[in-house]
Protein backbone atom coordinates (compact mmCIF):
# COMPACT_ATOMS: atom_id res chain seq x y z
CA UNK A 1 0.00 0.00 0.00
CA UNK A 2 2.85 2.16 0.41
CA UNK A 3 3.18 5.22 2.34
CA UNK A 4 0.54 7.67 3.06
CA UNK A 5 0.26 10.33 0.92
CA UNK A 6 -2.17 13.15 0.89
CA UNK A 7 -4.47 12.24 -2.33
CA UNK A 8 -3.35 8.49 -2.03
CA UNK A 9 -6.16 6.00 -0.87
CA UNK A 10 -5.00 3.32 1.27
CA UNK A 11 -7.54 1.02 1.33
CA UNK A 12 -9.99 0.42 -2.09
CA UNK A 13 -11.43 -3.08 -2.31
CA UNK A 14 -13.13 -2.89 -5.52
CA UNK A 15 -13.88 0.00 -8.68
CA UNK A 16 -17.31 0.76 -7.05
CA UNK A 17 -15.68 2.23 -4.22
CA UNK A 18 -17.35 0.43 -1.77
CA UNK A 19 -16.50 0.92 1.98
CA UNK A 20 -14.28 -1.74 2.53
CA UNK A 21 -15.23 -1.40 6.37
CA UNK A 22 -18.70 -2.62 5.54
CA UNK A 23 -18.18 -5.97 3.72
CA UNK A 24 -19.18 -9.13 5.07
CA UNK A 25 -15.59 -10.51 5.51
CA UNK A 26 -14.85 -7.63 7.90
CA UNK A 27 -18.40 -7.96 9.49
CA UNK A 28 -17.37 -11.26 10.48
CA UNK A 29 -13.75 -10.79 11.03
CA UNK A 30 -12.54 -6.93 11.12
CA UNK A 31 -9.05 -7.89 12.40
CA UNK A 32 -7.11 -8.65 8.91
CA UNK A 33 -8.18 -6.04 7.06
CA UNK A 34 -7.71 -3.59 9.73
CA UNK A 35 -3.75 -5.19 10.08
CA UNK A 36 -3.70 -5.27 6.29
CA UNK A 37 -4.35 -1.36 6.61
CA UNK A 38 -2.26 -0.51 9.59
CA UNK A 39 0.60 -2.48 7.52
CA UNK A 40 0.49 0.20 5.42
CA UNK A 41 1.25 2.83 7.71
CA UNK A 42 -0.44 4.12 11.11
CA UNK A 43 -2.71 6.61 9.84
CA UNK A 44 -4.41 5.73 6.11
CA UNK A 45 -6.56 7.21 4.03
CA UNK A 46 -9.71 5.03 3.05
CA UNK A 47 -12.56 5.75 0.87
CA UNK A 48 -16.21 5.12 2.68
CA UNK A 49 -19.59 4.39 1.25
CA UNK A 50 -20.85 7.54 0.30
CA UNK A 51 -17.35 8.17 -1.73
CA UNK A 52 -15.89 10.84 0.75
CA UNK A 53 -12.73 9.72 1.94
CA UNK A 54 -11.55 9.63 5.51
CA UNK A 55 -8.42 9.37 7.63
CA UNK A 56 -8.12 6.05 9.83
CA UNK A 57 -5.74 5.37 12.91
CA UNK A 58 -4.92 2.16 13.28
CA UNK A 59 -1.20 2.27 15.04
CA UNK A 60 -1.55 2.17 18.85
CA UNK A 61 0.67 5.45 19.65
CA UNK A 62 -0.99 7.48 16.66
CA UNK A 63 -4.31 6.35 17.84
CA UNK A 64 -3.45 7.48 21.52
CA UNK A 65 -2.08 10.50 20.34
CA UNK A 66 -5.52 11.41 17.84
CA UNK A 67 -7.33 10.67 21.17
CA UNK A 68 -6.16 13.69 23.04
CA UNK A 69 -4.78 15.96 20.51
CA UNK A 70 -6.48 19.33 20.40
CA UNK A 71 -6.35 20.04 17.13
CA UNK A 72 -8.95 17.04 16.24
CA UNK A 73 -12.06 18.41 17.22
CA UNK A 74 -15.55 16.75 18.08
CA UNK A 75 -17.61 19.77 17.43
CA UNK A 76 -19.99 18.20 14.82
CA UNK A 77 -22.25 20.85 14.47
CA UNK A 78 -19.75 23.35 13.79
CA UNK A 79 -18.24 20.54 11.41
CA UNK A 80 -21.66 20.50 9.38
CA UNK A 81 -22.19 24.05 9.72
CA UNK A 82 -20.35 25.42 6.29
CA UNK A 83 -21.68 21.18 5.10
CA UNK A 84 -25.12 21.21 3.11
CA UNK A 85 -26.98 18.51 4.74
CA UNK A 86 -30.66 16.97 4.74
CA UNK A 87 -30.23 15.65 8.20
CA UNK A 88 -32.74 16.26 10.75
CA UNK A 89 -31.43 14.72 13.68
CA UNK A 90 -32.61 16.31 17.20
CA UNK A 91 -30.28 18.70 18.53
CA UNK A 92 -29.87 16.94 21.79
CA UNK A 93 -29.06 13.77 20.55
CA UNK A 94 -26.30 15.35 17.92
CA UNK A 95 -25.01 18.47 19.88
CA UNK A 96 -23.94 15.76 23.47
CA UNK A 97 -20.74 15.94 25.33
CA UNK A 98 -19.31 13.58 22.89
CA UNK A 99 -19.65 16.55 20.17
CA UNK A 100 -18.06 19.31 22.46
CA UNK A 101 -14.88 20.67 22.77
CA UNK A 102 -12.78 21.91 25.44
CA UNK A 103 -13.65 24.46 27.52
CA UNK A 104 -17.13 23.62 27.46
CA UNK A 105 -16.63 20.12 27.58
CA UNK A 106 -15.19 19.98 30.99
CA UNK A 107 -17.94 21.66 32.42
CA UNK A 108 -20.89 19.50 31.26
CA UNK A 109 -18.70 16.61 31.88
CA UNK A 110 -17.96 17.89 35.83
CA UNK A 111 -21.50 17.55 36.43
CA UNK A 112 -22.40 14.10 34.68
CA UNK A 113 -18.67 12.68 36.54
CA UNK A 114 -20.28 12.46 40.00
CA UNK A 115 -22.67 9.49 38.85
CA UNK A 116 -19.88 7.43 37.23
CA UNK A 117 -16.89 7.47 39.56
CA UNK A 118 -15.31 3.98 40.88
CA UNK A 119 -17.04 4.74 44.04
CA UNK A 120 -20.37 5.76 42.95
CA UNK A 121 -20.28 2.55 40.45
CA UNK A 122 -19.12 0.56 43.54
CA UNK A 123 -22.32 1.11 45.19
CA UNK A 124 -24.85 -0.14 42.95
CA UNK A 125 -22.77 -3.59 42.46
CA UNK A 126 -25.48 -5.39 44.49
CA UNK A 127 -28.20 -4.29 42.60
CA UNK A 128 -26.66 -5.55 39.12
CA UNK A 129 -25.77 -8.74 40.97
CA UNK A 130 -29.60 -9.21 41.41
CA UNK A 131 -30.57 -7.65 37.86
CA UNK A 132 -27.68 -10.44 36.48
CA UNK A 133 -29.09 -12.75 38.33
CA UNK A 134 -32.94 -12.26 37.53
CA UNK A 135 -32.14 -12.66 34.01
CA UNK A 136 -30.44 -16.09 34.17
CA UNK A 137 -33.12 -17.21 36.05
CA UNK A 138 -35.58 -16.71 32.71
CA UNK A 139 -32.86 -18.20 30.98
CA UNK A 140 -32.59 -21.50 33.14
CA UNK A 141 -35.92 -22.45 32.48
CA UNK A 142 -35.25 -22.82 28.94
CA UNK A 143 -32.74 -25.93 27.52
CA UNK A 144 -31.67 -23.34 24.77
CA UNK A 145 -31.34 -20.04 24.64
CA UNK A 146 -30.01 -17.01 23.09
CA UNK A 147 -27.52 -15.05 25.03
CA UNK A 148 -27.60 -11.72 23.51
CA UNK A 149 -31.28 -10.92 23.33
CA UNK A 150 -31.65 -13.40 26.92
CA UNK A 151 -28.79 -11.42 28.81
CA UNK A 152 -26.32 -9.19 27.46
CA UNK A 153 -28.84 -6.58 25.95
CA UNK A 154 -31.20 -6.39 28.48
CA UNK A 155 -28.88 -6.10 31.17
CA UNK A 156 -26.91 -2.86 30.46
CA UNK A 157 -30.67 -1.56 29.48
CA UNK A 158 -31.88 -2.61 32.81
CA UNK A 159 -28.57 -0.55 34.95
CA UNK A 160 -28.96 2.57 32.89
CA UNK A 161 -32.99 2.44 33.01
CA UNK A 162 -32.98 2.21 36.86
CA UNK A 163 -29.83 4.84 37.09
CA UNK A 164 -31.81 7.18 34.78
CA UNK A 165 -35.37 6.01 36.49
CA UNK A 166 -36.53 5.05 32.90
CA UNK A 167 -39.62 3.61 33.82
CA UNK A 168 -40.15 -0.39 33.13
CA UNK A 169 -42.87 0.04 30.62
CA UNK A 170 -41.20 2.57 28.67
CA UNK A 171 -37.92 0.45 28.10
CA UNK A 172 -38.48 -1.54 25.40
CA UNK A 173 -39.54 1.79 23.27
CA UNK A 174 -36.12 3.57 24.54
CA UNK A 175 -34.45 0.54 23.48
CA UNK A 176 -35.82 0.59 20.26
CA UNK A 177 -34.70 3.90 19.82
CA UNK A 178 -31.33 3.79 20.86
CA UNK A 179 -31.01 0.60 18.29
CA UNK A 180 -32.24 2.04 15.51
CA UNK A 181 -29.90 5.53 16.18
CA UNK A 182 -27.00 2.81 16.08
CA UNK A 183 -28.15 0.41 13.35
CA UNK A 184 -27.12 1.46 9.66
CA UNK A 185 -30.78 2.16 9.66
CA UNK A 186 -31.81 4.50 6.89
CA UNK A 187 -31.33 8.47 7.72
CA UNK A 188 -35.21 9.44 8.03
CA UNK A 189 -35.30 6.22 10.40
CA UNK A 190 -32.29 7.48 12.72
CA UNK A 191 -33.74 11.25 12.62
CA UNK A 192 -36.97 9.85 13.86
CA UNK A 193 -35.69 7.98 16.61
CA UNK A 194 -34.14 10.89 17.62
CA UNK A 195 -36.82 13.38 18.44
CA UNK A 196 -38.59 10.75 19.65
CA UNK A 197 -35.75 9.52 22.58
CA UNK A 198 -35.56 13.41 22.53
CA UNK A 199 -38.91 14.06 23.23
CA UNK A 200 -39.60 11.15 25.67
CA UNK A 201 -36.68 12.40 27.72
CA UNK A 202 -37.82 15.99 27.51
CA UNK A 203 -41.12 14.74 29.42
CA UNK A 204 -39.15 12.29 32.00
CA UNK A 205 -37.34 15.42 32.87
CA UNK A 206 -40.33 17.65 33.29
CA UNK A 207 -42.04 14.69 35.45
CA UNK A 208 -38.54 13.86 37.47
CA UNK A 209 -38.36 17.64 38.37
CA UNK A 210 -42.37 17.24 40.14
CA UNK A 211 -41.57 14.61 41.66
CA UNK A 212 -37.68 13.84 42.00
CA UNK A 213 -36.21 10.49 43.04
CA UNK A 214 -32.84 9.18 43.94
CA UNK A 215 -32.21 8.67 40.59
CA UNK A 216 -28.75 10.23 38.39
CA UNK A 217 -31.62 12.29 36.02
CA UNK A 218 -33.13 13.87 39.57
CA UNK A 219 -29.15 14.78 40.73
CA UNK A 220 -28.29 16.32 37.44
CA UNK A 221 -31.89 18.20 37.37
CA UNK A 222 -30.92 19.44 40.90
CA UNK A 223 -27.34 20.55 39.38
CA UNK A 224 -28.85 22.09 36.72
CA UNK A 225 -31.44 24.15 38.82
CA UNK A 226 -28.90 24.92 41.57
CA UNK A 227 -27.00 27.83 39.83
CA UNK A 228 -27.74 26.74 36.13
CA UNK A 229 -24.84 25.26 35.52
CA UNK A 230 -26.33 23.33 33.00
CA UNK A 231 -28.95 24.48 30.37
CA UNK A 232 -32.26 22.28 29.32
CA UNK A 233 -31.06 21.35 26.35
CA UNK A 234 -27.76 20.23 27.50
CA UNK A 235 -29.47 18.32 30.50
CA UNK A 236 -31.76 16.59 27.50
CA UNK A 237 -28.60 15.95 25.32
CA UNK A 238 -26.73 14.30 28.77
CA UNK A 239 -29.59 12.29 29.54
CA UNK A 240 -29.53 11.02 25.48
CA UNK A 241 -26.22 10.44 25.64
CA UNK A 242 -26.18 8.17 28.80
CA UNK A 243 -28.86 6.19 27.40
CA UNK A 244 -27.08 5.97 23.83
CA UNK A 245 -23.61 5.50 24.74
CA UNK A 246 -24.11 2.43 27.48
CA UNK A 247 -26.20 0.46 25.83
CA UNK A 248 -25.08 -1.59 22.78
CA UNK A 249 -21.45 -0.98 24.07
CA UNK A 250 -21.79 -2.77 26.92
CA UNK A 251 -23.78 -5.78 25.61
CA UNK A 252 -21.07 -6.18 22.63
CA UNK A 253 -18.53 -6.34 25.59
CA UNK A 254 -20.70 -9.09 27.22
CA UNK A 255 -21.34 -10.86 24.29
CA UNK A 256 -17.69 -10.58 22.06
CA UNK A 257 -16.43 -12.18 25.60
CA UNK A 258 -18.50 -14.97 25.77
CA UNK A 259 -17.85 -15.71 22.33
CA UNK A 260 -14.18 -15.97 23.20
CA UNK A 261 -15.26 -17.91 26.22
CA UNK A 262 -17.18 -20.45 24.09
CA UNK A 263 -14.43 -20.68 21.95
CA UNK A 264 -12.13 -21.75 24.85
CA UNK A 265 -12.99 -24.41 27.58
CA UNK A 266 -9.77 -24.36 29.28
CA UNK A 267 -10.27 -20.28 29.94
CA UNK A 268 -13.91 -21.32 31.22
CA UNK A 269 -12.66 -23.65 33.37
CA UNK A 270 -9.89 -20.95 34.95
CA UNK A 271 -12.15 -18.37 35.44
CA UNK A 272 -14.85 -20.51 36.57
CA UNK A 273 -11.99 -21.79 39.38
CA UNK A 274 -10.88 -18.34 40.59
CA UNK A 275 -12.95 -15.86 39.68
CA UNK A 276 -10.59 -12.94 41.25
CA UNK A 277 -9.24 -13.50 37.49
CA UNK A 278 -12.43 -12.02 36.18
CA UNK A 279 -11.26 -8.23 36.10
CA UNK A 280 -8.05 -9.46 34.51
CA UNK A 281 -10.34 -11.04 31.42
CA UNK A 282 -12.60 -8.12 31.06
CA UNK A 283 -9.70 -5.88 30.21
CA UNK A 284 -8.17 -8.58 27.95
CA UNK A 285 -11.56 -8.72 26.29
CA UNK A 286 -11.97 -5.09 25.96
CA UNK A 287 -8.33 -5.31 24.44
CA UNK A 288 -8.71 -8.26 22.06
CA UNK A 289 -12.21 -7.89 20.96
CA UNK A 290 -14.09 -4.77 22.12
CA UNK A 291 -17.57 -2.99 21.21
CA UNK A 292 -16.03 -0.47 18.83
CA UNK A 293 -13.82 -1.16 15.99
CA UNK A 294 -13.86 2.52 14.81
CA UNK A 295 -14.49 5.06 17.34
CA UNK A 296 -16.72 8.61 16.64
CA UNK A 297 -15.56 10.82 13.94
CA UNK A 298 -13.01 13.93 14.71
CA UNK A 299 -12.05 16.42 11.88
CA UNK A 300 -8.98 18.76 11.98
CA UNK A 301 -9.29 22.28 12.58
CA UNK A 302 -5.98 22.95 11.33
CA UNK A 303 -3.22 21.05 9.50
CA UNK A 304 -1.65 18.62 11.33
CA UNK A 305 1.00 15.71 10.84
CA UNK A 306 0.17 11.89 12.62
CA UNK A 307 1.78 9.28 12.16
CA UNK A 308 3.85 10.53 8.94
CA UNK A 309 0.43 11.50 6.99
CA UNK A 310 -0.70 15.11 6.58
CA UNK A 311 -4.10 15.80 7.33
CA UNK A 312 -5.34 18.67 5.88
CA UNK A 313 -8.13 21.13 8.14
CA UNK A 314 -11.07 19.94 7.88
CA UNK A 315 -10.59 16.32 6.92
CA UNK A 316 -12.21 13.54 9.09
CA UNK A 317 -10.04 11.48 11.56
CA UNK A 318 -11.59 8.39 12.75
CA UNK A 319 -9.48 6.07 15.25
CA UNK A 320 -10.24 2.31 14.97
CA UNK A 321 -9.12 1.19 18.61
CA UNK A 322 -9.43 -2.25 17.13
CA UNK A 323 -7.17 -1.70 15.37
CA UNK A 324 -4.38 -0.27 18.03
CA UNK A 325 -5.85 -2.56 20.35
CA UNK A 326 -3.78 -5.26 18.52
CA UNK A 327 -0.70 -3.27 17.23
CA UNK A 328 2.11 -5.43 17.49
CA UNK A 329 4.07 -2.90 18.42
CA UNK A 330 2.80 -2.04 21.29
CA UNK A 331 1.53 -5.65 22.29
CA UNK A 332 3.03 -9.14 21.93
CA UNK A 333 1.25 -11.57 20.13
CA UNK A 334 -1.99 -8.90 19.78
CA UNK A 335 -4.27 -11.84 18.45
CA UNK A 336 -3.97 -14.20 21.11
CA UNK A 337 -6.27 -13.52 24.49
CA UNK A 338 -3.43 -13.44 27.70
CA UNK A 339 -4.76 -12.25 30.70
CA UNK A 340 -2.60 -9.56 32.90
CA UNK A 341 -1.00 -8.15 29.56
CA UNK A 342 0.36 -4.71 30.84
CA UNK A 343 -2.34 -1.91 29.98
CA UNK A 344 -3.06 0.53 27.23
CA UNK A 345 -5.96 -0.51 25.22
CA UNK A 346 -7.83 1.69 23.70
CA UNK A 347 -11.17 0.25 24.05
CA UNK A 348 -12.59 3.20 25.72
CA UNK A 349 -10.75 6.01 24.27
CA UNK A 350 -8.09 7.90 25.80
CA UNK A 351 -7.81 12.22 26.85
CA UNK A 352 -10.67 14.49 27.49
CA UNK A 353 -13.33 12.53 26.23
CA UNK A 354 -12.12 8.93 27.92
CA UNK A 355 -15.47 7.18 28.35
CA UNK A 356 -17.30 8.47 31.26
CA UNK A 357 -19.17 4.94 31.92
CA UNK A 358 -15.88 3.10 31.74
CA UNK A 359 -16.23 2.06 35.29
CA UNK A 360 -19.82 1.14 35.30
CA UNK A 361 -18.92 -0.57 31.60
CA UNK A 362 -16.58 -2.83 33.53
CA UNK A 363 -18.57 -3.82 36.80
CA UNK A 364 -21.29 -4.73 34.43
CA UNK A 365 -19.37 -6.93 32.44
CA UNK A 366 -17.79 -8.81 35.36
CA UNK A 367 -20.77 -9.69 37.11
CA UNK A 368 -22.30 -11.17 33.93
CA UNK A 369 -19.23 -13.40 33.30
CA UNK A 370 -18.99 -14.46 37.13
CA UNK A 371 -23.02 -15.18 36.81
CA UNK A 372 -22.74 -17.00 33.69
CA UNK A 373 -20.01 -19.02 34.49
CA UNK A 374 -21.11 -19.50 38.11
CA UNK A 375 -25.33 -19.94 37.59
CA UNK A 376 -24.75 -23.32 35.72
CA UNK A 377 -22.08 -26.40 35.83
CA UNK A 378 -21.19 -25.03 32.19
CA UNK A 379 -22.37 -22.99 28.94
CA UNK A 380 -21.89 -24.40 26.06
CA UNK A 381 -22.03 -23.08 21.87
CA UNK A 382 -25.83 -24.31 20.67
CA UNK A 383 -26.22 -24.97 17.05
CA UNK A 384 -23.60 -24.86 14.87
CA UNK A 385 -21.02 -23.35 17.35
CA UNK A 386 -19.37 -20.35 18.05
CA UNK A 387 -17.10 -20.41 14.92
CA UNK A 388 -19.97 -19.57 13.09
CA UNK A 389 -21.47 -16.78 15.17
CA UNK A 390 -23.42 -14.61 13.11
CA UNK A 391 -22.11 -11.02 13.74
CA UNK A 392 -23.99 -7.71 13.61
CA UNK A 393 -23.23 -5.91 10.28
CA UNK A 394 -22.39 -2.70 11.65
CA UNK A 395 -19.24 -0.58 11.10
CA UNK A 396 -18.42 0.65 14.21
CA UNK A 397 -19.50 -1.77 16.63
CA UNK A 398 -19.10 -5.11 16.78
CA UNK A 399 -20.36 -7.80 18.02
CA UNK A 400 -22.78 -10.79 17.63
CA UNK A 401 -26.15 -10.87 16.90
CA UNK A 402 -27.25 -14.00 18.42
CA UNK A 403 -25.61 -16.40 20.55
CA UNK A 404 -27.25 -19.54 21.07
CA UNK A 405 -26.52 -21.71 24.03
CA UNK A 406 -27.40 -25.12 25.96
CA UNK A 407 -26.60 -24.98 29.52
CA UNK A 408 -25.03 -27.99 31.40
C1 LIG B 1 -17.30 7.97 25.57
C2 LIG B 1 -16.48 3.26 24.76
C3 LIG B 1 -19.87 2.05 28.03
C4 LIG B 1 -20.97 6.72 28.52
C5 LIG B 1 -16.76 6.80 25.10
C6 LIG B 1 -15.65 6.71 24.19
C7 LIG B 1 -15.43 5.40 23.95
C8 LIG B 1 -16.39 4.64 24.73
C9 LIG B 1 -14.37 4.80 23.04
C10 LIG B 1 -14.86 7.89 23.60
C11 LIG B 1 -15.28 8.16 22.20
C12 LIG B 1 -14.41 9.19 21.54
O1 LIG B 1 -13.45 9.74 22.13
O2 LIG B 1 -14.69 9.51 20.37
C13 LIG B 1 -17.33 2.54 25.57
C14 LIG B 1 -17.32 1.10 25.67
C15 LIG B 1 -18.27 0.76 26.60
C16 LIG B 1 -18.88 1.99 27.06
C17 LIG B 1 -16.41 0.17 24.89
C18 LIG B 1 -18.69 -0.58 27.12
C19 LIG B 1 -17.93 -1.62 27.14
C20 LIG B 1 -20.44 3.21 28.47
C21 LIG B 1 -21.47 3.30 29.48
C22 LIG B 1 -21.80 4.63 29.59
C23 LIG B 1 -20.96 5.36 28.68
C24 LIG B 1 -22.05 2.13 30.27
C25 LIG B 1 -22.80 5.34 30.47
C26 LIG B 1 -23.66 4.87 31.21
C27 LIG B 1 -20.08 7.46 27.75
C28 LIG B 1 -20.11 8.90 27.66
C29 LIG B 1 -19.05 9.26 26.80
C30 LIG B 1 -18.40 8.02 26.41
C31 LIG B 1 -21.08 9.83 28.36
C32 LIG B 1 -18.66 10.66 26.38
C33 LIG B 1 -17.58 11.20 27.26
C34 LIG B 1 -17.08 12.56 26.84
O3 LIG B 1 -17.32 12.97 25.70
O4 LIG B 1 -16.47 13.23 27.67
N1 LIG B 1 -17.20 5.51 25.44
N2 LIG B 1 -18.29 3.04 26.41
N3 LIG B 1 -20.14 4.48 28.02
N4 LIG B 1 -19.04 6.94 27.00
FE1 LIG B 1 -18.60 5.00 26.80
Amino acid sequence: MGSPTRNGVAVQRNASGADPLASPEYFRDPYPLLAAVRSGGPVQRIRTGNGRTTWLVTGWAEARAALADARLSKDTARYFADRPSNRNLAPAVSRTLLATDPPDHGRLRKLAMTAFTPAAVARLEPRIRVLAGELADALAERAEADLVEGFAVPLPIAVISELLGIPEPDRAAVRRWSDELFAAAAPDTVDRASHALSGYLTRLIADRRAAPGDDVLSGLIAARDDGDRLSEPELVSLAALLVVAGHETTANLIGNGMVTLLRDDALRARLRADLALLPAAVEEFLRHDGPLTVATFRYATEPLVLGGATIAAGDVVQVAPGAANRDPARFDAPDSVRLGRAGGHLSFGHGPHHCLGAALARVEARIAFEVLLTRWTDIRPAGHGPDAVEWRRTRLMRGPARLPVTFV
